[in-house]
C-alpha cells in the first residue's frame, strides 16, 4: 500500500490546496509573461491557441500530475520511482522527476530576477517615481534599472531570501494564510486596472488585439510559445503541482480542484491583458515591447490615475506576492527530494537549492547589461533560460506524464486514485491524456523544428 500521508505534511483542507496550487499557477507568468508574449506574437490568434492548449493539454495534465503526486506522496522523483515500481514499470520513469527538478531550478533562477524588477517597482512607485511620467520617460526608467547590475542583484537577492525563508518553514505555516488574503486582492486590483483602461485607454483596440484572431500572423514557433506559456502559467510539467498534490488529502476531487485552479489562472491572465493593451495603445506604444511590457505600460496608467501612487504601489506589492507564492513551488520539488534522499534538514536543503539558483540568476541578470554581448541562438542567458524551460523542458515533462498516466499505468490504478464517477468527464479526460495531449505536444515540437 502506498503511504496515505507525505512525510512533509499535508494541506489542512481541500481549499488550502486549491489556494496553494492557484498561488503556484498565478504569478509572473500571468501578469508579466502572458501580455508580453501575446504582444510579441500578434495577439488574437496566439491567445486562441494558448486557450486551446490550456483546455486540451494543460487541464488534463494537471489532473494527471495531481493524481500521480497523491499516489506517490513524495517528491516528484521518488513519486515517479514509487508509482513505476508499483505498476511494475522501469525505474527510468524517475527521469521525469529529474527533468522537473532541473526545470524548476532553472526557472527559479530567472524568475527571481524578474520578481526583483517588481520589487524595485514597488519602491519606484511608492516614492512617487511614476508621477508625471510619459511613454518615453517610462521606457527610460525601465532601461535605467536594467542597466544597473548592482540594483538588479540587490532585488534578486532579496527575493530569493524571501522565497527560501518560506520554503524552509514547511508546507503549512504562513503560506496558506497569505494566499487566502492576497490572491483575491490581486484580482480586485486587476479589475480596478481594467476599469481604468476601459475609461482612459483604447479599450476596444485592446480587446480586438487580444481576441480577434489573425492566423496569418501565427508562425510554427508562435504555436510552440503558446503551448509553452500554457505549461508555464499552470506550473505544469516540472512536478510543482505534483508535489503539491502529494500533500493533498485522499478524499479531495482531483477534477474539481484542477478546474478551479485552471479557471482562476486563466482569468488573471486575461484580466492582465485587458488592463495592459488598452493603456499601451492609448500611449502609442507598440505591443512588441518584449519582457519590459508591463513595466513600461502600467506606470503610465498609475502616473495619471487619481491616487495612482497608492494603486501603483499596491499593484506591484501584489505582483511580488503572486511571484512569491509561485517561486515557493519552484523549489519545493528539489527540497523535498533532498530531504527524502540525503536526510538533509529542510532548512539546509532549501538554502542549498536557493543558493545555486541565486548564483545562476546572477548570470541571468548580467545578461541584461554587462554580458549583453554574449548570446546563443540570439538569446542572452535570461532569455535562453526562459525559452529552454517554458518551451522545451516543461512540455517534455508534460509529455512524459501524459504517456505514463495514459499508457503505462493500469487504468484500474488511475481510476482508483482519481475517484471520478466513471462517466463522461472521466472518459473525456482519459481520451485527452492518452491521445490529444501527447500527440499535440509532439506535433508542436516537430513543427517548431521544421519536421512536419
Ligand atoms: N506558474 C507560475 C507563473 O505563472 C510559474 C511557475 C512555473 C511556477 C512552473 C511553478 C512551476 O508565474
Amino acid at each position: 500500500m502506498p503511504a496515505t500521508v507525505s512525510i512533509h505534511g499535508q494541506w489542512s483542507t481541500r481549499l488550502a490546496f486549491i489556494l496553494a496550487a492557484t498561488g503556484s499557477a498565478v504569478g509572473l507568468g500571468n501578469i508579466w509573461r502572458f501580455p508580453y508574449i501575446v504582444g510579441d506574437n500578434g495577439g488574437g490568434a496566439f491567445v486562441l491557441v494558448y486557450l486551446a492548449c490550456i483546455l486540451l493539454i494543460g487541464l488534463p495534465i494537471m489532473m494527471a500530475e495531481i493524481l500521480l503526486g497523491r499516489r506517490g506522496r513524495q517528491s516528484p522523483i521518488n513519486t515517479m520511482l514509487t508509482v513505476a515500481r508499483e505498476e511494475g514499470l522501469s525505474r527510468g520513469w524517475g527521469l521525469m522527476g529529474w527533468i522537473g527538478v532541473l526545470a524548476g531550478f532553472l526557472i527559479l533562477s530567472f524568475y527571481s530576477v524578474i520578481a526583483g524588477w517588481a520589487l524595485a517597482y514597488v519602491f519606484k512607485s511608492g516614492s512617487g517615481g511614476f508621477v508625471g511620467l510619459d511613454a518615453e520617460g517610462s521606457s527610460e526608467l525601465f532601461g535605467a534599472m536594467l542597466a544597473s547590475p548592482e540594483a538588479l542583484l540587490a532585488w534578486h537577492t532579496i527575493f530569493m531570501v524571501m522565497t527560501a525563508m518560506v520554503v524552509a518553514r514547511g508546507v503549512r505555516s504562513g503560506l496558506e494564510r497569505a494566499v487566502t488574503i492576497l490572491m483575491p486582492l490581486l484580482v480586485l486590483l486587476l479589475v480596478v486596472l481594467v476599469g481604468y483602461s476601459m475609461a482612459q485607454g483604447e479599450f476596444m483596440a485592446g480587446v480586438q488585439f487580444l481576441f480577434q484572431p489573425d492566423f496569418s500572423a501565427l508562425s510554427a514557433n508562435a504555436v510552440l510559445l503558446a503551448m509553452g506559456q500554457a505549461f508555464f502559467t499552470l506550473s505544469l510539467g516540472m512536478g510543482a503541482i505534483m508535489v503539491y498534490g502529494s500533500y493533498l488529502s485522499s478524499e479531495a476531487s482531483v477534477a474539481k480542484t484542477s478546474g478551479a485552479v485552471v479557471a482562476a489562472d486563466t482569468l488573471v491572465a486575461l484580466l492582465a491583458g485587458l488592463a495592459i493593451f488598452p493603456i499601451l495603445f492609448a500611449a502609442g506604444l507598440s505591443p512588441g515591447q518584449g519582457p519590459g511590457l508591463i513595466f513600461v505600460t502600467l506606470p503610465l496608467a498609475f502616473a495619471e490615475m487619481p491616487m495612482g501612487l497608492y494603486f501603483g504601489t499596491v499593484f506591484f506589492v501584489l505582483l511580488v506576492f503572486a511571484a512569491w507564492t509561485s517561486a515557493i513551488s519552484l523549489i519545493e520539488p528539489a527540497v523535498a527530494f533532498l530531504v527524502e534522499n540525503l536526510s538533509l534538514t529542510r532548512v539546509f536543503a532549501t538554502t542549498l537549492v536557493a543558493m545555486f539558483a541565486w548564483l545562476l540568476g546572477i548570470g541571468a541578470l548580467l545578461s541584461l547589461n554587462v554580458w549583453s554581448g554574449y548570446t546563443l541562438f540570439e538569446m542572452g542567458i535570461l532569455d535562453l533560460l526562459d525559452y529552454l524551460t517554458a518551451n522545451i523542458l516543461l512540455p517534455l515533462g508534460g509529455f512524459l506524464i501524459a504517456l505514463f498516466v495514459g499508457w503505462r499505468m493500469t487504468e484500474r490504478s488511475v481510476q482508483s486514485e482519481l475517484r471520478l464517477k466513471l462517466g463522461f468527464v472521466y472518459s473525456l479526460w482519459y481520451f485527452l491524456v492518452r491521445y490529444v495531449a501527447p500527440i499535440a505536444i509532439l506535433v508542436v515540437f516537430l513543427r517548431a523544428v521544421g519536421v512536419v
